[in-house]
């Protein structure tokens, strides 16, 4: 049987007692909890094989997505960093969903020190490379997993984020379904996601393999049908930030 007080990072033995289904030998070799495995496509979800993501899963496109995201956070550092307003409880569990190269999941960590636990989950092997070399440690962990199969048992986080995501998976109601599985009554999510207002509705009938765009009341209309109440919208630009409470 595997030692794992000696072979499993701290944030990551935390992990492992969240989920709902642990492995028997957990895969950390890369610094992240591997829960998806060589072949992507057996998690038994729809996957995005449009070339947006498919950039996203290179070394070179994650390092160019990653420097842009840092410069933007200098200019943006409320909107792209909605820590704040999860009001967190001190010690408490926050998830990252689609946490890229962590930097969100970074700020959660730094929210909940020094006894709570962040975590941020993404499909991107690269991705989550970069993550661990920036921003893993006894608070922060990182996941290799599909936001439409959220790895956690249910009811087992306080807070979720999830930025700049949506727009990439196949079925972002699968997966907000998903976030109020794991929140518990009570937490709070924050959501950004690109928007095109009234627009979205001719954009969403052409051909399109690179990103979704939202309506203007899509997001919160889906976060309502999954049981989030308090649900409240702020456009900026073509980006939409919604913020909602787990009833
Ligand atoms: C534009 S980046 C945003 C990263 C991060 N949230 C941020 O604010 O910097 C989108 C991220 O979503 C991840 N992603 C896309 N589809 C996903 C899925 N089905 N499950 C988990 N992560 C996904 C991508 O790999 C990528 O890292």
């Amino acid at each position: 049987m595997t030692d794992l007080t000696t072979t499993v990072p701290p944030a990551l033995q935390r992990a492992l007692e969240l989920l709902a289904d642990p492995p028997s030998q957990p895969d950390v070799s890369k610094g992240y909890l591997d829960l998806v495995g060589a072949d992507a496509a057996g998690a038994g979800v729809p996957k995005n094989t449009g070339p947006l993501q498919a950039m996203f899963t290179t070394r070179i496109g994650s390092m160019v997505y990653d420097y842009n995201q840092a410069a933007l956070r200098r200019l943006f550092a409320a909107w792209l960093n909605p820590t704040e307003s999860l009001t967190i409880p001190a010690g408490g569990t926050a998830l990252d969903v689609g946490c890229g190269p962590g930097t969100v999941t970074a700020a959660l960590g730094r929210a909940v020190s020094p006894d709570g636990l962040a975590l941020g989950i993404d499909i991107s092997e690269s991705m989550l490379a970069r993550a661990v070399r920036a921003h893993s440690g006894p608070q922060v962990g990182f996941l290799r997993a599909d936001a439409q199969q959220l790895p956690l048992r249910g009811a087992t986080v306080d807070a979720v984020v999830c930025i700049a995501v949506l727009q990439l998976v196949p079925d972002p109601s699968a997966a907000i379904a998903e976030m109020a599985r794991v929140l518990r009554p009570g937490g709070r999510v924050a959501v950004m996601v690109p928007t095109a207002g009234f627009a979205a509705r001719v954009w969403q009938l052409l051909p399109n393999r690179w990103a979704r765009v939202f309506g203007e009341d899509e997001l919160g209309d889906i976060l309502e049908q999954h049981g989030f109440v308090s649900v409240r919208t702020r456009s900026f630009g073509t980006f939409q930030s919604v913020r909602a409470k787990r009833g």
